[in-house]
């Protein structure tokens, strides 16, 4: 949501930056811009749309610099427009970037007018650029207008500003945002995300909520909250090592479907050992915390909420634990009861989003026993604040729609559910049998991407339709929501997803010829159920795609049975994503919607 970048160097920095802001591409995409300091005056550009159109901008004006600053634009306030771009600036002299939300945007504003200021922008980014300029007009440094700034802002921010009148340094400051600093040679770097600059240094200081800090080529200060200078620890990423291009895949979710089997077997590498989950792998400590635990609480948004509801139908099954799911975004509003020993889950991708965080920091004033999350990147803030974290090691996912990351938290929350068994002594045999199983989802994953050509014949019908139902039932019913999000970000048809008993309360009346359906129905016990249900539908005229396993036979008027491969009843749940992703990515490409980057959305959401 939204990327920033910043370079003070010995070299050009004009390309650098613009090569960072592409690969924080995946934040935010309506528009780009950046501030290039040339002694004597601040190179300024912008463009509305993406990264490339700035690029071509650059090239064909060649700005010079050795200090900058830059920016990739998710809206939120202010349409995506050139205006609006960042950076902003208060009259040619200080120029800002900033990721986050502004709460007291309009006081400020207000405050800044009477002032004399005008603003040129619809954001809540630009009163910072102002608010700096204020402060400098009276007498301050840039540190200390940096502060005295701060004092004024309530939100969350990451921002980094230079000053027309200094052409060594640029100021850096973090309030609930992410931002770190790259240690390069003869050069340092900042970033909302360490991809960003990954090829250019492998060392990164990650700064904490309320940190100042300055860079130049040569040094860089950290300030804390109080304004008292600290030492960060230095953190070594091989971020070059790990791989940010398609290779020969059209998109990075193609790529990252098709990636699925690797990164199941990175999450469950080194943490099962024989016929059992390993100890402690979720943190020194973490098995005997398990023993107390009676109570989860599961805290996510979207698709890894998602995985949040399928894992706590294993909690209960497997770890034999009342389990409660709710969006992080409501959970804090909900006045929730904590009971004794309960144990908080947090579920994240990218470990920064906004609202995942404020739960976790909510939760942490209330009477958990303690903290817990599954995170795909390590160096996060969810990572860092959570007392136990198991990292799915899914590798860097580009696409904005989510996959390997979803089907490598169902891993992680499987080993969770193992792990918690094991300290509860409960379920030997159990998990002896899901361990065995966790081992060949790799090869089943493989087997399953073989669908791919059967998905090519029901796709073309999919992709003419405006609206699509998803049907699943009990744990099959959070991968039919899945399976309709998908569908909707990436494609725009409009998708919901019911559990099948539901139908005759209320949305069977919206079958018809124009409504795909499509069902799950894995072998279980309500399998015949199921079956019923998708009669049901049948008989209204209904067009049913059914992913069933091997032993339900339908005789189905229009659409198509597919078989799925078999495997533990308990992993069903990931097998059965598969095809819905592989369906999505397929309509979507037919539809030729950009699939990276659908319109609206960014990975990574660092706004409540
Ligand atoms: C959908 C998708 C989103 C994310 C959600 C939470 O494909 O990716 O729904 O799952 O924004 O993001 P993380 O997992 O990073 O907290």
């Amino acid at each position: 949501m939204c990327g920033i970048i910043a370079a003070a160097s010995n070299r050009n920095v004009g390309k650098l930056l613009v090569q960072g802001l592409h690969k924080m591409e995946y934040r935010g995409y309506d528009s780009a811009g950046i501030a290039l300091h040339q002694i004597d005056k601040i190179a300024h550009l912008r463009t509305l749309g993406k990264v490339n159109l700035l690029e071509e901008k650059m090239i064909a004006e060649k700005p010079k610099s050795k200090l900058g600053i830059a920016h990739t634009r998710w809206a939120t306030h202010g349409e995506p427009s050139e205006e609006n771009a960042h950076p902003h600036k208060s009259n040619e002299r200080v120029y800002i970037v900033h990721n986050g939300i502004i709460e007291n945007y309009l006081d400020l504003k207000e405050f800044l007018k009477k002032e004399g200021y005008t603003f040129s922008s619809q954001t809540d980014s630009e009163l910072i650029a102002h608010m700096l300029e204020y402060f400098l007009n009276k007498g301050n440094s840039m540190l200390d207008s940096m502060y005295l700034t701060k004092e004024k802002l309530e939100g969350a921010y990451a921002i980094a500003a230079i000053d027309k009148e200094d052409d060594k340094n640029v100021m850096i400051a973090r309030s609930k945002s992410p931002l770190l600093i790259g240690v390069g040679v003869d050069e340092f770097l900042a970033a909302s995300d360490p991809l960003a600059i990954g090829q250019l240094t492998n060392e990164f200081v990650f700064l904490e909520d309320g940190d100042v800090a300055e860079l130049s080529s040569e040094s860089y200060t950290i300030y804390d909250a109080e304004k008292t200078e600290v030492q960060r620890e230095v953190t070594q990423i091989d971020i070059s090592s790990q791989s940010t291009s398609k290779g020969d895949y059209k998109h990075f979710m193609e790529k990252e479907i098709y990636e699925q089997p690797d990164a199941i077997l990175n999450t469950i590498d080194g943490r099962v050992g024989g016929e059992d989950v390993l100890d402690n792998i979720f943190g020194l400590g973490s098995s005997e915390i398990f023993e107390k635990v009676k109570r989860i609480q599961i805290v996510a948004c979207g698709t890894s909420l998602h995985a949040g509801r399928v894992a706590a139908n294993w909690f209960s099954s497997i770890s034999e634990l009342p389990t409660q799911t709710d969006y992080a975004s409501e959970y804090r509003y909900r006045n929730p009861h904590v009971d004794e020993d309960s144990l908080l889950v947090t579920i994240s991708q990218s470990g920064e989003t906004a609202d995942t965080l404020a739960a976790l920091r909510y939760a942490k004033e209330k009477n958990y026993l303690s903290t817990l999350c599954i995170c795909n990147v390590p160096t996060s803030s969810l990572a860092r604040e959570s007392d136990y974290s198991i990292f799915t090691n899914a590798g860097p996912e580009i696409g904005v729609a989510s996959t390997k990351a979803f089907t490598t938290q169902l891993a992680a929350l499987m080993l969770l559910a193992l792990s918690l068994a094991k300290s509860r002594k409960i379920n030997p045999k159990l998990r002896t049998r899901v361990i065995t199983a966790l081992r060949s989802l790799p090869d089943t994953i493989q087997e399953t991407l073989k669908l791919k050509d059967t998905i090519l014949e029901i796709a073309p019908e999919i992709a003419n339709k405006d609206n699509a139902l998803f049907l699943g039932r009990g744990i099959f019913y959070p991968i039919a929501k899945e399976g309709a999000l998908k569908l909707k970000e990436i494609s725009y048809i409009h998708a919901e997803a019911y559990p099948a008993g539901e139908l005759k309360h209320g949305p069977l009346a919206l079958i018809d010829e124009e409504m795909p359906v499509i069902a799950l129905a894995p072998e279980s016990e309500i399998a015949e159920k199921l079956v019923s249900n998708l009669e049901e539908v049948k008989a209204r005229g209904g067009t049913i795609y059914v992913f069933a396993d091997p032993s339900i036979t339908m005789d189905l008027k229009s659409g198509k049975l597919i078989n799925m491969p078999k495997c533990d009843f308990l992993l069903t749940p990931i097998i059965y994503t598969i095809p819905l992703q592989i369906l999505s990515y397929e309509v979507a490409l037919l539809r030729g919607t950009d699939i990276d980057q659908p319109r609206n959305l960014a990975k990574s959401v660092t706004v409540e």
